[in-house]
C-alpha cells in the first residue's frame, strides 16, 4: 500500500509561479520558461507513489530537482500545484498546527551536512529534535539512547562531535532522524560527503537498519552506484521531471528513453543483476523415479545432468548421465549415486560473485530459496547472455529453445563455447545409451 502519493506535483521558483503550470502542460522546456518568463522549474508535474517499507531512491544530476522534490514531501517547500497524500491524508490541506504534528510524528529528515551542534554532546545532539518538540526529559533521553544504539554509537553518548569521524557524525545525524520514530525518513544526499569506503559501510548499515525497522526511506543521491545498491525502486529526474520510475533492474534493462540509456550505459551489470535474473527453469526428476527415467529425461532434453527434488520441490541433489548409467548397471537407486550437495546460491546473489563458482562447477548452479526449494539453475551461457544485456526472462525464465542457452553444460569449461556444442557434448555417450537398451532387454 502506498504511504506517499504524489500527483502532478510541481514547484516553480520566481514571481507569479502559477503562470508556468499551463506552459508546462503545453510542453515548454525548463530553458524556455527561464528565458521567456524568468521562472525556474524546480519540479515539473511529478507523479509517483512510494510503497510503505520500501527504499525509494530519487536520483539525478545536480540541479535536476531532487532536493526540491524531497522538501515538497514534508512541505518544507510549498508546491506551486499538484496533490500530495500521506497515508491517504491530504498533506496540502493541513493547517500550520497539523503540519507541525505531521513533521514531528510521521516524517523525519537527515541532511548531507549533518548540522550537529559542536558544543553539545552526541546525546544532546540526538535529543535536540525531541527537545524542540517538547518531549519531556526522561523520555527524550531514553529515545535518544535507543537511536544511538541502533546506529552503533553506544558508548559515544558523551563525546563532542569533533571527537567523531565523518562517518560517525553522519550516524549521529541518522540517529537524530530516527529518534522520534517516524514512518518515513527523508535522506537528502546523506552519504555524499563521506569517503567511498565509509560510504559503502553506511549503505550496508542503512540496509540492515531498514531490514530491522521496516521504515519507508526516501533516499536522494546523484550517484548511480549508490542508487542501484540500496534502492528497491529508483526515480530518475532530469530538469525537474521524473523520466522513469522502476526497480534497478528495470532502469538498467528497459530504459524508458535515450536519456536513461545514456545515464546507465557504463554500469557494470554483473554487480547489479542477480541469480534470479539469469536463472533458467530447471529440469528435475523426483527422487522416487529410477535412474532409467532420469537418463531418458536427459537424453530427451539433450542435457547431461538433472536435479533431484522431493515432491515439495526441495533440492536433494544432482545426478549426471554417467551416474544414472552406472546406477542402471548396478541396480542402485538415484539417491544412492547422485551428488548430495550441489553448488547452490540464493536468488539475490549478484552475478559478479558467481563467475568463480560457475567456472569451477561441472554442473549448473542451483538457485534455491531459504527453504531449499529449487527455483532455477544457472549456466554460463545464460549468465553471459544476461550480462550482454538481453531481455530478462519472466520469473524463473522460460524453457530455452533448443538452439539458445544450454540447459546443462557439464564437462565444458570454455565459457565462450557455443551453446549447441555444449549440448552436443552433453548428450549421453553411445556407451550409456547401450546401457539403457541392455536394461530394457533384461526387464
Ligand atoms: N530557492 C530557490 N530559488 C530559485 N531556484 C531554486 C531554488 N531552489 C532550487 N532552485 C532551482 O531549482 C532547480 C532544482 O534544484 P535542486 O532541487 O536543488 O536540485 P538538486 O537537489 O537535484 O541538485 C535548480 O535549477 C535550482 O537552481
Ligand atoms: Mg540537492
Amino acid at each position: 500500500m502506498p504511504i506517499i502519493e504524489v500527483n502532478e506535483l510541481s514547484k516553480i521558483f520566481g514571481p507569479e509561479p502559477r503562470r508556468a503550470i499551463a506552459r508546462l502542460d503545453e510542453g515548454w522546456s525548463k530553458e524556455k520558461l527561464a528565458a521567456e518568463l524568468g521562472l525556474t522549474v524546480g519540479v515539473n508535474r511529478a507523479t509517483f507513489a512510494i510503497e510503505s517499507g520500501e527504499i525509494f531512491v530519487i536520483m539525478g544530476l545536480s540541479g535536476s530537482g531532487k532536493s526540491t522534490l524531497v522538501r515538497l514531501l514534508n512541505r518544507l517547500i510549498e508546491p506551486t500545484g499538484g496533490e500530495l497524500r500521506f497515508g491517504g491524508e491530504d498533506v496540502l490541506a493541513m493547517n500550520a498546527k497539523q503540519l507541525r504534528r505531521f513533521r514531528r510524528a510521521r516524517i523525519g529528515m537527515v541532511f548531507q551536512k549533518f548540522a550537529l551542534f559542536p558544543h553539545r554532546t552526541v546525546l544532546q545532539n540526538v535529543e535536540y529534535g525531541l527537545e524542540i518538540q517538547g518531549v519531556e526529559r526522561v523520555e527524550r533521553r531514553s529515545r535518544a539512547l535507543e537511536a544511538l544504539e541502533l546506529v552503533g554509537l553506544k558508548g559515544w553518548e558523551h563525546h563532542l562531535p569533533a571527537a567523531l569521524s565523518g562517518g560517525m557524525q553522519q550516524r549521529v545525524g541518522l540517529a537524530r532522524g530516527l529518534a522520534n520514530d517516524p514512518d518515513v525518513l527523508l535522506m537528502d544526499e546523506a552519504f555524499s560527503a563521506l569517503d567511498p569506503l565509509i560510504r559503502k559501510d553506511m549503505q550496508d548499515e542503512l540496509l540492515a537498519l531498514q531490514q530491522k525497522m521496516k521504515k519507508t526511506i526516501v533516499f536522494i543521491t546523484h550517484d548511480l552506484d549508490e542508487a542501484l545498491r540500496i534502492g528497491d525502486r529508483i526515480a530518475l529526474m532530469k530538469d525537474g521531471s521524473i523520466v522513469q520510475v522502476g526497480t534497478p533492474e528495470e532502469i538498467l534493462m528497459q530504459p524508458a528513453n535515450r536519456y536513461v540509456e545514456r545515464f546507465v550505459e557504463d554500469v557494470d551489470l554483473s554487480r547489479v543483476l542477480t541469480a534470479a535474473h539469469a536463472m533458467l527453469r530447471p529440469e528435475t526428476v523426483t527422487s522416487d523415479r529410477g535412474p532409467r527415467v532420469a537418463l531418458e529425461l536427459m537424453r530427451e532434453r539433450g542435457i547431461s545432468s538433472l536435479y533431484v527434488v522431493d515432491k515439495q520441490k526441495k533440492l536433494l541433489g544432482v545426478v549426471t548421465a554417467e551416474q544414472a548409467a552406472a546406477a542402471i548397471r548396478s541396480g542402485a537407486a538415484l539417491e544412492a549415486v547422485m551428488h548430495r550437495n550441489p553448488p547452490q546460491v540464493e536468488p539475490d546473489a549478484v552475478l559478479s560473485e558467481l563467475f568463480e563458482p560457475l567456472s569451477h562447477s561441472s554442473v549448473p548452479i542451483a538457485v534455491v530459496d531459504p527453504d531449499k526449494r529449487l527455483l532455477g539453475i544457472l549456466v554460463r551461457g545464460a549468465v553471459l547472455a544476461a550480462l550482454a544485456g538481453s531481455e530478462p526472462r519472466d520469473g524463473a525464465g522460460a524453457m530455452p529453445e533448443t538452439d539458445s542457452a544450454p540447459e546443462g553444460d557439464i564437462g565444458t569449461d570454455a565459457p565462450e563455447q557455443p551453446a549447441h556444442l555444449a549440448q552436443e557434448s552433453a548428450r549421453p555417450s553411445a556407451g550409456e545409451a547401450d546401457a539403457i537398451h541392455e536394461e530394457e532387454r533384461r526387464s
